[in-house]
Formats: structure tokens, sequence, C-alpha cells
């Protein structure tokens, strides 16, 4: 089994949290776990496999040049690295509950800067599995990544977590 790069933003909240339960699951050995604000391209280079764990903070957050704001920082590597060949899969932290409209937006828009280099994204979905009205992360009937609610269904994280490896590792041998 080749390791998985587990790179995620922002540090100390959710996202890292679950950063550390996905790395747990791969099993010991078979994961390689950094913050994002860490990496350098030769890091993300060094995977085939790699998994991006982000959080929904609003469209302002998103688009600000804020240094406080650990992926946008990151974004102006991406045309750094050698994306051939690899798989990359994102985990994506909301609220169902105060940000319905906007569920998990980030997945989205993390996807969408993965565009312009041809990275194939795995990991959809199904939507059915959740309650929300809208997010920018939906292809059809399907997220394009895995959404979690740890502010409101942190009980239902490692069932979602396990499911979408074992799909990981099934369709795409992460
Ligand atoms: C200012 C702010 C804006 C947010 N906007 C959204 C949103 O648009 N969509 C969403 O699903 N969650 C939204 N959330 C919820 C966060 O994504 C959620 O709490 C997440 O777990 C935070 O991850 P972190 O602790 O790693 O930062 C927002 C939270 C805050 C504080």
């Amino acid at each position: 089994m080749q390791k998985t790069g587990i790179f995620y933003g922002p540090e100390k909240g959710s996202v890292s949290k679950v950063a550390k339960i996905i790395a747990t699951e791969l099993g010991e050995g078979n994961s390689e776990l950094m913050p994002i604000k860490e990496a350098s391209p030769a890091e993300i280079e060094k995977f085939e496999h790699i998994i991006f764990g982000i959080s929904t903070l609003g469209r302002t957050n998103w688009d600000s040049d804020h240094d406080d704001n650990d992926w946008d920082q990151f974004f102006t590597q991406f045309s750094k690295i050698n994306w051939e060949g690899k798989k990359v899969a994102i985990y994506g932290l909301g609220d169902h509950i105060n940000y319905p409209d906007h569920f998990v937006d980030a997945i989205g828009w993390l996807k969408e800067k993965l565009k312009p280099y041809n990275v194939e994204v795995v990991g959809k979905c199904d939507a059915e599995e959740y309650q929300f009205n809208d997010s920018e992360a939906l292809e059809g009937l399907f997220f394009a990544g895995l959404p979690i609610d740890e502010d409101n269904e942190a009980e239902k994280t490692l069932a979602r977590v396990r499911n979408w490896l074992k799909k990981l590792s099934q369709e795409h041998t992460f």
C-alpha cells in the first residue's frame, strides 16, 4: 500500500481532528499528516494519493487574502506542483444547521482551484445522506468530497470517514 499524504488546514479545530481520525483509520505507517501551512510543492509531490482537508468559513473569508487563511497561501503554490498521476480526495468541515444554503461550499471551491491542472479528484459522496438546502460542493446528486459536520453530527463522523475510506480503497487503491 502506498502512503497517502493528508494535508489539512486550519490547524487546531475540527479539520485537524478529522485529519487525525483519517490517519488512524488508514492504519499506522500508511499516511503522513501535514498542516497545509507547512507544506511545499515537494511535499505534495511525494504522494500519488492525496487527501486535502478544509473548512467552510464563508465566501468573504475565502476570497480575502487574510494571512490567517492557511489554504489561501498555498494556492499560489499549485502551479508549481507536477500533478501528473495524482489522485486527490477532499473532505470538508461544515455546519448544516447554521449554514444550510452553503453547506461545505469549500469542497467545491477547492476542487475549482485544482481544475486548471486537470487533477483527478476522487471520493464523491451521496448527498442523500445529508440534510441541507444547497452547496457549491454539489455535482448532481453527489458532493465532490466528504462532508463532515462536527458541530452538529459528531457522532456520525467515524462511520462517514470509514465508508469514504473504504470506497477510496476499493475504487482508487488508497
Ligand atoms: C465565520 C464562520 C462562517 C462559517 N460558514 C460556513 C458555511 O458557509 N458553510 C458551512 O457549511 N459551515 C460554515 N461554518 C462552520 C464551519 O465550517 C465549521 O464549524 C467547521 O467545523 C470549522 O472547522 P475548523 O474548526 O477546523 O475551523 C462557518 C463557521 C464560521 C465560524
